[in-house]
């Protein structure tokens, strides 16, 4: 489904299926990271449907094949913590990419972003960059983010997420109407914690164990999903 800039693939049977996984509150950090990098991987795939072509001739053992080949530089921000676990799918479909890591959090009074690692003048340039970021909840890291890449000359930027809150969304469309948003989930709100409700909470924490939920008063189900 297509709201404003953003393609939403919770119609998506096998996407919804592997999201259900993240937001259980059973799931384990290690099978969390695992199916987190599985779903980047399809919303990888679908970002990229229309990324700008050029013709080839290739050679095949039974003849010529005209084929369309990616024409410009593609690179990947994503957003520490928790987009620093969307990397695998980005280098497995993409191994020459280049990875800028962007270091950001989100002040919890105020809820905005502060900057902490930033390193970008220096790298490759890129025509096209893509944001990895599991969580867009106010926006304001995916505005910070977009903002630094632009600055930086990329031309074209996308965000490729796992659970949007409308609040993010239009924030971010507001701040860059150009920037394409890819996410496999549109949820309902935010609480007064700026967490995306239902979400899954920190995708960062879910990843990494360092969360303060305790699932294990729940009866254990094994990969019932
Ligand atoms: C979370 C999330 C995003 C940001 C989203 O990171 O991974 O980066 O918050 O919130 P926003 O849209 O309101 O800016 P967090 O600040 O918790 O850092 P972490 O990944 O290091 O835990």
């Amino acid at each position: 489904m297509i709201i404003g800039n953003a393609h939403v693939f919770s119609d998506h049977a096998l996407i919804s299926h592997k999201v259900a996984i993240l937001r259980d509150r059973r799931t384990p950090p290690a099978r969390f990271s695992q199916v987190l990098k599985e779903v980047a991987l399809m919303l990888l795939t679908f970002s990229t449907a229309d990324l700008p072509v050029r013709q080839v001739t290739v050679v095949t053992p039974c003849g010529l094949a005209q084929q369309s080949v990616l024409d410009k530089r593609i690179g990947f921000a994503p957003i520490l913590r928790a987009g620093a676990g969307m990397i695998p799918a980005a280098q497995e479909l993409l191994p020459g990419a280049p990875i800028w890591y962007l270091g950001l959090y989100r002040d919890e009074a105020t809820l905005q972003p502060v900057r902490y690692y930033d390193k970008l003048h220096g790298y490759p340039p890129v025509d096209i960059a893509l944001i990895l970021d599991p969580m867009l909840a106010t926006g304001g890291s995916a505005i910070v983010a977009a903002s630094r890449l632009k600055e930086k000359g990329v031309e074209q930027v996308g965000f490729v997420g796992l659970i949007a809150a409308p609040e993010g969304l239009s924030a971010l469309r507001r701040a860059h109407p150009n920037v394409k948003v890819y996410v496999a989930a549109l949820d309902d709100h935010l609480n007064e914690r700026g967490y995306i409700v239902p979400g899954l909470s920190d995708a960062g924490d879910r990843q990494n164990a360092t969360g303060e939920d305790d699932p294990t008063d729940q009866p254990f189900v094994p990969e019932e999903l």
